[in-house]
């Protein structure tokens, strides 16, 4: 059976799966016959380097320190098959994910850290869908002005057509130039290359506590209810949860945020910086929490300015 080349079609058609248990790469000691249960082998002049179960390398005596969860691609790619491999391995490392490839005859099979297999399944599971999430380039920011300005060209608060630019377009604009701007929490999901959605989190702070403000959260008018918000608020909270913040906050639908674990913020002590908020003011709370956070939250300046 000849394997699929098409990129497109190769990558709605991945059916990522994680083989049970763990693996490891080890090396061969030289001199000794190749035996036992060998997933993978590739011979180099300076020795034979094994792929195979970690339970069969401690059988068997081999030392190892790179620990895998094994992903099969079960798409029958062609081995020439152009871009699969760049195209997985460039949405991973986007996620943080280190991962090495290894290309059998009828499938291409990903070894990642065990800890990031979940992960790796979920970034895997959107570029299926065409989506690759990244953090945000300095050469992305027109592109991302002019999403915001389209996906709030209806205001989310009346559900009525906004006259001229959306405030969000401007309150963007400020928190792009603000000390309280983060890299790593500027998100954009891509499609074909297109921006199609965009999540921000900046720094604020609940008393003297930093804590993170996230807004504003914009996708496409016509990629709208395919997920798309859901992946950018997930990759927020992963990112905050791994760099140590405590939580963030945000003003939002209280329908539609606490299917990510978003409860009112007054629930857990932190008060909204304008108190007819209500409800509608909610915070996630990250494992970095802490008793220390208590009282009243404030968003970057530019919020200031609305
Ligand atoms: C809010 C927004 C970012 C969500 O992105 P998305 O990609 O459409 O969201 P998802 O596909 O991940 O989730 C869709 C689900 O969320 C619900 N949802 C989306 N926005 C909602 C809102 N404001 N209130 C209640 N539910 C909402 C949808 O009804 C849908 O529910 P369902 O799965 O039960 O059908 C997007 O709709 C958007 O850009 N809206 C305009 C700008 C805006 O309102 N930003 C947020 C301001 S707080």
């Amino acid at each position: 059976m000849a394997g699929e080349t098409d990129l497109e079609r190769l990558l709605e058609s991945l059916h990522p799966i994680v083989r049970d248990g763990d693996y490891v790469y080890a090396l061969w000691p030289h001199g000794r016959p190749l035996e036992g249960d060998v997933e993978a082998a590739v011979r180099e002049a300076e020795g034979l380097t094994v792929v195979l179960r970690r339970d069969e390398a401690d059988r068997l005596g081999l030392s190892y320190d790179f620990v895998a969860a094994w992903i099969t691609l079960q798409i029958h790619s062609a081995l020439e098959a152009v871009g699969l491999t760049a195209a997985v391995s460039a949405a991973l490392t986007h996620a943080g994910i280190s991962c090495n490839v290894l290309a059998g005859f009828h499938h291409d099979h990903l070894l990642v850290p065990t800890g990031d297999a979940d992960r790796a399944m979920g970034v895997l599971q959107l570029l299926s869908r065409g989506i690759v999430l990244r953090t945000e380039q300095p050469g992305d920011r027109p592109a991302i002005l002019a999403l915001t300005a389209q996906a709030f060209s209806v205001s989310p608060v009346t559900g009525e057509p906004v006259q001229g630019t959306p405030i969000e377009v401007a309150l963007l604009r400020g928190l792009f130039d603000s000390d309280e701007y983060i890299p790593e929490l500027s998100i954009v999901a891509e499609i074909g290359g297109d921006i199609v959605g965009h999540v921000i989190s900046t720094r604020g702070w609940v008393g003297d506590e930093p804590f993170l403000g996230l807004g504003p959260i914009g996708v496409a008018p016509t990629l709208q209810r395919r997920g798309i918000g859901s992946a950018l608020l997930q990759e927020t909270a992963t990112r905050a949860a791994a760099a140590g913040e405590p939580g963030i906050a945000l003003l939002g639908s209280p329908v539609y945020y606490p299917r990510f674990g978003y409860v009112p913020a007054v629930s857990l002590g932190v008060q909204p910086p304008e108190a007819r908020w209500g409800d509608h003011f909610q915070v996630l709370a990250l494992p970095g929490w802490h008793d220390g956070v208590r009282g009243t939250f404030r968003f970057a300046t530019p919020f200031e300015r609305l």
